[in-house]
């Protein structure tokens, strides 16, 4: 069957999401799994953005092995400069440049005529072209762009060398019929079309970024460019998973395949979520908590006499463990990390001693302990940032009639531990005001979330929090008109049997990231 290469951008456009910040360590993390995953391009960043992103594509580069490292550069020269500057050491590598095509951007954005568009195109591919022989060309807001004009850019980019011609509907605004027609069009009108690979990258302002990435693979298109959980600029891209399953579900109606390891998509999927701070919602296509659960009793019924009456997909096709997990305090570390390799979870060995303590210490508290709850602990002790100040004891006092008040002890950089207290309105935020006097790094909470990973009392309750903080000064962040000031969000979360504790380790997972981030300016695309 022919192949359809999946190009994964959730280091670069699924970290322009509002609110998606990641560092260094989460990127080259998130590489690291999706090399696992079987995707055949990362995109890492932008370099030409700030220096931070630059570190974060080489990092990739020197270090994750498998797909081909792919860096995003406007056709600027120095932008494509610092592009190689992040690629040059991946063994597999490619330069992305862009520009845009559409009368709107090149008036209102670019200020640019047509002709000065074609020739900047062209020194550019070329130029991206004298440092590696991977070069990808983007006509940014293809989709609105003149077919004409597009064609013609496009047999340009190919004349100077581009391999692969990726057609953006930049702000999702075309329908599946229409997305199809075009990528039809390019096919038969685009000198030296065969030379190329055509790729779609489709966002999802209208809900089809999907539908419209499918539309023009029917027509030829053999890269699709995706994201995790469908992350991206506004309302974000086509999501990888659900592209990935598309094809697999339906592979007689395609009759082309992927490279995907379809096991490793809720992994990838969870890792993305923590790394991020960004839930998936629960009716989310593939990966969202509902995504296999049948609530109707007409379709339960259905089920339990047929598992296919209501489900095309098996839920461990994407690596959705099904059964309660059969592990107790009982259970020894091998049989807890054989479990984990089977539900996707590749740690490290001082990762599995703690995740394993954990379990002890949860096996202790609750009768059975699922596999939900252990996705809640690996999230809570791996997927975190590395530590400046840590959490060494809470506890609260609080109640109908009483103030609350929280007592925190935190071991600080040096290796000191620090304890203070501090009243609040209730208990979680008792404790973030005690842990504010020892930290003193202002800030605001703007998101708390809690929710429990299984029912019953016992349950593990998962807190996902945003903070807010000042980055005046660094205009990659917006600017807030009422307030006049620079913000940048940071995401944190924590898991325990007691929220309380949760929150607590929520806090101080999203404070250690807005302690540890500091870094120059950056553009986003
Ligand atoms: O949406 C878009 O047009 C882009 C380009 C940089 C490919 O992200
Ligand atoms: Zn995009």
């Amino acid at each position: 069957m022919d192949k359809v290469y999946i190009f994964d951008t959730t280091l670069r456009d699924g970290e322009q999401s509002p609110g998606a910040t990641l560092n260094t360590e989460e990127k080259v993390e998130i590489a690291r799994q999706l090399a696992r995953l079987g995707v055949d391009i990362i995109e890492a960043g932008f370099p030409a953005s700030s220096p931070g992103d630059l570190d974060a594509v080489q990092r990739v580069a020197r270090q994750v092995e498998g797909p081909t490292i792919c860096a995003l550069a406007r056709c600027i020269m120095s932008d494509i400069d610092a592009a190689w500057e992040g690629v040059k050491d991946a063994p597999r590598r490619r330069i992305h440049t862009f520009i845009s095509t559409s009368d709107i951007h090149l008036e209102y954005q670019l200020r640019m005529t047509r002709e000065q568009v074609i020739q900047r195109a062209r020194e550019c591919v070329a130029h991206a072209r004298s440092y590696v022989e991977d070069v990808e060309f983007s006509p940014m807001d293809a989709s609105r762009s003149d077919p004409e004009f597009l064609y013609q850019v496009l047999a340009v980019a190919i004349e100077e060398g581009a391999t692969t011609l990726n057609i953006p509907d930049t702000v999702g605004y075309i329908m599946p019929a229409e997305f199809g027609a075009l990528i039809r069009g390019i096919r038969q009108n685009v000198p030296g079309i065969e030379k190329a690979i055509i790729s779609v990258h489709c966002h999802n302002d209208l809900g089809l970024a999907t539908a419209n990435s499918l539309a023009g693979v029917l027509e030829g298109a053999r890269q699709v460019e995706c994201t995790i959980n469908g992350l991206g600029e506004r309302a974000g891209n086509a999501s990888l998973e659900e592209i990935v399953m598309a094809l697999y579900t339906r592979r007689q109606y395609y009759g082309l395949t992927t490279d995907i390891k379809t096991t490793e998509l809720y992994p990838t999927s969870r890792m993305v979520s923590n790394y991020t701070g960004l839930g998936v919602q629960a009716n989310k296509a593939i990966v969202g908590a509902n995504a296999f659960a049948h609530e109707s009793g007409i379709h339960q019924d259905g089920i339990l006499k047929y598992r296919q009456t209501y489900e095309i997909m098996d839920a461990r096709t994407v690596g959705l463990a099904q059964s309660t997990m059969v592990l107790g305090k009982h259970s020894g570390r091998h049989a807890f990390s054989d479990r984990l390799e089977q539900m996707g979870y590749h740690l490290e060995s001082d990762q599995l001693n703690r995740a394993f303590a954990r379990f002890k210490e949860l096996a202790d508290k609750k009768k059975t302990v699922t596999e939900r709850d252990i996705e809640a602990i690996i999230s809570d002790e791996v997927f975190q940032p590395v530590e400046v100040y840590s959490l060494e004891h809470v506890q609260v006092s609080c109640g109908d009639h009483a103030i609350a008040t929280a007592t925190v002890s935190l071991r600080a950089p040096g290796g000191n531990i620090i304890t203070d207290a501090a009243h609040g309105t209730g208990p979680v935020d008792a404790v973030y005001k005690a842990i504010n006097r020892i930290v003193g790094e202002a800030n605001e909470l703007i998101e708390f979330s809690v929710k429990a990973v299984t029912e019953g009392i016992d349950a593990v309750g998962e807190v996902t929090i945003r903070i807010e903080a000042e980055a005046d000064g660094d205009d990659r962040f917006p600017l807030n008109p009422q307030t006049g000031h620079r913000t940048r969000v940071f995401s944190g979360h924590g898991a325990s049997t007691d929220i309380v504790v949760a929150s607590a380790k929520a806090y101080m997972s999203a404070l250690n990231k807005l302690l540890a981030v500091k870094s120059p300016s950056r553009v986003t695309a």
